[in-house]
């Protein structure tokens, strides 16, 4: 029988005339505290910083959002230091207490939601309904992580006459956190949490592009009572002082999401036994995606290009979860593409904050000139159906859709990560599995169709860790759609799901004789 459903926070009903006007004092807050400076905590103690970056409103550059301090190598090594000796207490500290934190946590951000929404908004180009969609997760993440490991401590009995055997399970050590920009405060929240939920001392890396968000996540956590040196906030760069941290000896784990490249990068140096490591290290990696939907003859178009577009062109596309191919088969193929075109081309494109924005920026000047190399590759790769324009005063780039483009160009093969979409036509069924299949990604995937047989054909074939059928392949929801994939989009088992803190654990089994 299935369990009673995880209560999952409600997001915020923008038609509702109040809940805009409470938005609208919210950005009013937020705007006057632009430009603060933000600094690590180690050991529970706010310390002036080796550097400072500014990050910038990627909707309009010429607004700082926060300076954030950067640690140093040496502030690094002391925070290493903080979490060890913290180790001991919090290793014992009952698992009552830990959940209890998280879920305090969780109600301060029910508190702040809208500001908290209008931070994500600012810092990273999120457009408010998408922020708002995210602090619910980040909630979800923390009541969810405290209830599973009440579920995990209450241990499992494996007893027969004369001999009980307890099987139980103890945290690891010392845990990093390295955070993605892209999901500011849900992703670097839910690894954070439950890193910390099982036991471990952690510390937080997060994404130099969203560390003032990361500085409002340590804000709530240290009010919701974490102890000193059981979670820090180390912003720094990642070819320093990540890079010092992942291999460091005395680290025992390191969550990531993030790019492919940085995540195999990651996995390496956690694998180099370092003089003095006594363990060996666990990392669990959620990379990227090069997802297809499949729109097959049965298909309702009207809904396939709805999920498509959305799916395409949220967030700029900037998801992992994201849908970068679209494979229509034949029969109904220059139809599809007809109506994707006119549905992208109604998309208003602007600034985050504004209410009428459906697409915001890209990340930033670095993402931007990149998905622009990716379009000039695609130019001479297939044909354009669509390439929309961009206001020029933030980090924009209007959505482009490719036509008749070749299942092996490099714009269908490689991770683009901006609103660049490549629509691919298949023959038959067989063929759009072969094609969708065909990357070094298995992420998410989408199928629209009314073909049973396709269904469960997709359901068997599809090689993806997340597939929707007749809906968009974006948002996975805790504890109803756990996320994340395989082959090179991820090692390890998937957030918002029952085996996710496991990676978190040592188990142990205690035997004894009666
Ligand atoms: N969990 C997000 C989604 O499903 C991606 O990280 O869109």
């Amino acid at each position: 029988p299935n369990e009673l459903p995880f209560p999952n926070a409600p997001d915020t009903d923008y038609a509702d005339a109040n809940a805009r006007e409470t938005a609208k004092q919210a950005l009013q807050t937020v705007r006057q505290q632009l430009g603060k400076t933000y600094l690590p905590l180690i050991n529970g103690e706010y310390v002036p910083a080796s550097g400072y970056i500014d990050s910038v409103n990627p909707s309009n550059f010429e607004e700082v959002v926060g300076r954030v301090g950067q640690i140093s190598v040496e502030q690094a090594k002391d925070a290493i230091e903080a979490a060890k000796a913290a180790f001991p207490e919090w290793k014992k500290t009952p698992v009552r207490q830990r959940a209890g934190i998280l879920r305090k946590a969780a109600e301060l951000m029910e508190q702040r939601r809208t500001e908290l929404s209008y931070w994500v908004c600012l810092e990273v180009g999120k457009a408010l309904q998408q922020a708002d969609a995210e602090v619910s997760e980040a909630i979800d993440f923390c009541r969810y992580y405290a209830s599973e490991m009440e579920r995990l401590d209450s241990g499992v009995n494996y007893d027969i006459p004369g001999e009980t055997n307890r099987y139980v399970y103890q945290p690891r050590g010392v845990a990093v956190v390295i955070s993605p920009w892209n999901f500011p405060i849900a992703i670097a929240t839910g690894m954070t949490v439950a890193a910390l939920v099982t036991g471990n001392c952690t510390l937080l890396k997060p994404a130099a592009t969203s560390s003032v968000i990361a500085a409002k996540i340590a804000e709530i956590l240290v009010e919701a009572g974490i102890p000193k040196g059981v979670f820090q906030f180390v912003p720094g760069k990642g070819s320093t002082v990540g890079n010092f941290l992942v291999k460091h000896p005395d680290v025992h784990l390191i969550a990531f999401t993030g790019s492919q490249e940085v995540g195999a990068q990651i996995y390496a140096d956690a694998a180099i036994l370092q003089p003095g490591q006594k363990h060996l290290k666990r990392v669990i990696a959620e990379m990227g995606g090069k997802n297809a939907i499949i729109i097959d003859e049965s298909a309702d178009l009207d809904q396939a290009v709805q999920g498509v577009v959305q799916s395409a062109f949220g967030y700029s596309g900037q998801k992992c979860s994201a849908c970068s191919r679209a494979i229509a088969l034949a029969p109904i193929y220059d139809t599809f593409v007809a109506r994707l075109v006119e549905a992208t081309k109604s998309l208003n494109i602007g600034p985050a904050d504004a209410t009428s924005t459906q697409v915001g920026p890209v990340i930033d000047g670095n993402a931007q000139k990149r998905i622009q190399e990716y379009i000039a590759t695609g130019k001479q790769e297939a044909a354009i159906a669509l390439e929309l324009s961009a206001p020029d005063n933030g980090y924009y780039v209007g959505p482009v859709v490719f036509r008749d483009v070749a299942p092996t160009a490099k714009i269908a093969q490689e991770e683009i990560f901006g609103p660049v979409l490549a629509v691919i036509k298949a023959q038959d069924f067989s063929e759009a599995l072969e094609v969708a299949n065909g990357t070094n990604f298995a992420l998410t995937g989408g199928l629209y169709s009314r073909t049973p047989s396709h269904i469960d054909r997709a359901a068997a074939e599809f090689e993806v860790g997340n597939l929707y059928i007749n809906r968009n392949i974006t948002g996975a929801i805790v504890a109803r759609q756990p996320f994340g994939g395989f082959k090179l989009s991820g090692v390890g088992s998937k957030a918002g799901g029952p085996d996710y803190l496991l990676q978190f654990l040592e188990p142990r089994v205690i035997t004894e004789n009666i």
